[in-house]
C-alpha cells in the first residue's frame, strides 16, 4: 500500500509549506499530495478558500495580490509556497500528487508540469492530477492525456467507481469515512487504484490494507515508514 504524505508532512509542519515537503521527504515519502490553487497569475500551493486558518492573512485567497500572498506568514514563518518552489524543492526525488483546488487550475498545471520535466528532473510518470472539480481534472486530462488523473469523491456515489472510469481516471480517491469492500472490489473491477483520506491511525491503515486499498494519505508519514 502506497504511503502519500498529506500536505507535506502537515501533523509534523505547517501544511503545504516547504517546510512539510522537506520533512516529507527527509522521512523517505515516495509520494507527496498537495493543493493547488490559481490567484494574481500564479498557483499557490494552499488548502483552503480563506487565508485564515492558516496565515496571518484574511480573505479569499483567488481575490488576493502575488505581493499580498506572499508576504503572509502561514505557520513558523514559512510563506505559503508555489508550486514551482515545490517542484524545485522535490526536484523530481518523489511522486507529486497536485489536488487542482477549483477553477482556472489545469491549464497552469500543465504548463508548469511540462516545464518541470524539462528543468527539474521530473518525468510524466512522477505526476497525478487529482480534483473534486471534475469539469476541471477532464480539462487537465485533455491537455495532458499522457498524466494519471485521480478523480476525487467525498461521497459514496451510488453507482460506486463509474464515475472514475468515466473520467477515464487512473485511481478513484475517496475519503476514510465512505471507503468500503464494495466500492474497492468495483473500483478494482473497473481497473482503477483505489486511494484514501486521510488516515492517520495506523489501526485504520492496517485495515484499509486488508480492504485491498492502494494506497493512503497521511498527515503522519512517519507512523507508516
Ligand atoms: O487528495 C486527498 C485529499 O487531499 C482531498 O481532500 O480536502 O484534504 O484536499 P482535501
Ligand atoms: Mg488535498
Amino acid at each position: 500500500m502506497q504511503i502519500i504524505a498529506h500536505r507535506g508532512a502537515s501533523g509534523l509542519a505547517p501544511e503545504n509549506t516547504l517546510k512539510a515537503m522537506s520533512l516529507a521527504l527527509d522521512l523517505g515519502a515516495k509520494a507527496i499530495e498537495l493543493d493547488v490553487q490559481w490567484a494574481d497569475g500564479e498557483l499557490w500551493v494552499f488548502h483552503d478558500r480563506r487565508l485564515e486558518r492558516c496565515t496571518n492573512g484574511q480573505g479569499v485567497l483567488t481575490g488576493q495580490s502575488r505581493e499580498y500572498l506572499a508576504s503572509l506568514d502561514a505557520g513558523d514563518e514559512e510563506r505559503i509556497p508555489t508550486l514551482w518552489q515545490v517542484m524545485a524543492l522535490v526536484a523530481g526525488r518523489c511522486e507529486l500528487h497536485i489536488e487542482l483546488k477549483g477553477a482556472h487550475t489545469a491549464e497552469p498545471v500543465a504548463a508548469l508540469t511540462r516545464r518541470a520535466e524539462a528543468e527539474l528532473g521530473f518525468t510524466q510518470a512522477h505526476w497525478i492530477v487529482s480534483s473534486f472539480h471534475h469539469p476541471e481534472l477532464l480539462r487537465f486530462k485533455g491537455l495532458r492525456p499522457e498524466i494519471r488523473i485521480g478523480a476525487l469523491t467525498a461521497s459514496l456515489p451510488l453507482d460506486g467507481a463509474a464515475f472514475a472510469e468515466t473520467l477515464g481516471a487512473w485511481s478513484l480517491n475517496c475519503d476514510v469515512d465512505f471507503v468500503d469492500e464494495t466500492l474497492v472490489a468495483d473500483a478494482h473491477r473497473r481497473g482503477l487504484k483505489i486511494l484514501v483520506y486521510t488516515v492517520d491511525e495506523v489501526s485504520d491503515g492496517i485495515a484499509l490494507a486488508s480492504m485491498g486499498v492502494d494506497g493512503i494519505f497521511t498527515n503522519r508519514p512517519d507512523r507508516f515508514s
